[in-house]
């Protein structure tokens, strides 16, 4: 049994230790916005927040995350309207749409901790969330946009 909070919500599930938290969040909390990409760690699809820090839930076993405080897109922002969700929307960034949910969890953690984020650094903190579409232009313009958003308050 490990039990943690999930969006809020305390959730207590029975499942091998070595289980991915991503099958935990899609398949037991039916919450299907966080992406199974490459399972290998290797792609951003599958990032959730840790304890406030982005981690690839692909690769992160549930025996790791006793306790822990998860959120994932759908907690983000109870009405979706977290300034980096703002700045997708104003910028359209999305394509198909697949990697975004882990490309937006990915900025969020990020400038949380630096909103004064410097264009160099957005680039390498972003630069392990890949993009099928090649929407890294827009990617880069928003997560600089709710930076500035989120140092102005
Ligand atoms: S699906 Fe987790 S990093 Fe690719
Ligand atoms: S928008 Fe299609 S993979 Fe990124």
């Amino acid at each position: 049994m490990t039990s943690f909070t999930l969006n809020g919500k305390k959730m207590t599930v029975e499942a091998e230790a070595d289980t991915p938290l991503l099958w935990v969040i899609r398949d037991e909390a039916g919450l299907t916005g966080t992406k199974f990409g490459c399972g290998i760690g290797m792609c951003g699809a599958c990032t959730v927040h840790i304890g406030g820090k982005a981690a690839r839930s692909c690769v992160t076993p549930i025996s790791a995350i006793e306790g822990a405080e998860i959120v994932t897109i759908e907690g983000l922002d109870p009405k979706g309207q977290h300034p980096v969700q703002k700045a997708w929307q104003d910028l359209q960034v999305p394509q198909c749409g697949y990697c975004q949910s882990g490309q937006i969890m990915q900025a969020a953690a990020v400038l949380k901790d630096n909103p004064s984020i410097s264009d160099a650094d957005i680039d390498a903190q972003m630069t392990g969330n890949l993009c099928r579409c090649m929407t890294y232009t827009r990617i880069r313009a928003a997560v600089r946009q709710a930076a500035n958003a989120m140092k102005a308050g």
